[in-house]
């Protein structure tokens, strides 16, 4: 401060040698940290702009973009057409990876372990379906879902070839008779 205690002195030794009317100017140097902090900003930027600019080592926003969009359309398949007819399938590979769909979904909180069906979802082991019992119909409720009774719309998270393999799995409960079963619900159908 200009005009605090040595500063106030002419003759102090930050003054500069010009002098215009009679006002002189003190050379008061910003603290150390300020300018550390400004060198620091023109390395980082010298960095950056080789890295990204000169050297074309880094992505761009776009190409970083387009990286993670294709990332995650591998990993949910969302992309891939809806097959027309689906299968029901029946090799044991598949059933088994249905039944790991339907653990990882957390198609058991509201269906229970083993499709017995709890408070919540109904049955998916016994003989009685609400929305059908052909492979298209579980599929179709899968995917679609029926939010007004609680069943979750899963097309946004399970590619069609996972639905259908969870739907085989469902479907391969039939006749499993598994414990604390929920009572029937819907129409009969084999
Ligand atoms: C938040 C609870 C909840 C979750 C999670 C859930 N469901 Fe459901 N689900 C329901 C309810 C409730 C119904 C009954 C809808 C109705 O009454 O129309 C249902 C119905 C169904 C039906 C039709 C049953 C029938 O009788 O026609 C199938 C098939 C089904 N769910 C499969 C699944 C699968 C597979 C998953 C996991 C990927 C899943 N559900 C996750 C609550 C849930």
């Amino acid at each position: 401060m200009a005009t605090k205690n040595k500063s106030n002195d002419l003759h102090d030794e930050n003054l500069m040698d010009h002098d215009y009317d009679g006002i002189g100017e003190l050379d008061n140097p910003p603290p150390l940290w300020i300018m550390a902090m400004f060198y620091i900003t023109i390395g980082f930027s010298i960095l950056y702009g080789a890295y990204y600019f000169w050297l074309k080592q880094g992505d761009h926003q776009d190409a970083e973009y387009a990286k993670r969009s294709e990332k995650h359309d591998e990993k949910f398949k969302l992309n891939q057409p809806s097959t027309g007819e689906v299968v029901l399938l029946t090799d044991a590979a598949s059933i088994d990876e249905g039944k790991t769909i339907y653990k990882e979904m957390n198609c058991f909180a509201c269906h229970g372990m083993n499709g017995e069906g709890n408070a919540i979802g109904p049955n998916l082991a016994d003989e009685f379906w609400l929305h059908g019992c052909k492979i298209q119909d579980v599929v179709n409720v899968i995917k679609n879902g029926v939010p007004a009774k609680g069943m979750t719309p899963f097309k946004a998270q399970l590619s069609d070839d996972k639905i259908q393999k969870v739907s085989s799995y469902i479907l391969s409960l039939k006749g499993s008779n598994p414990a604390n079963a929920k009572a029937a619900q819907g129409e009969k159908c084999n």
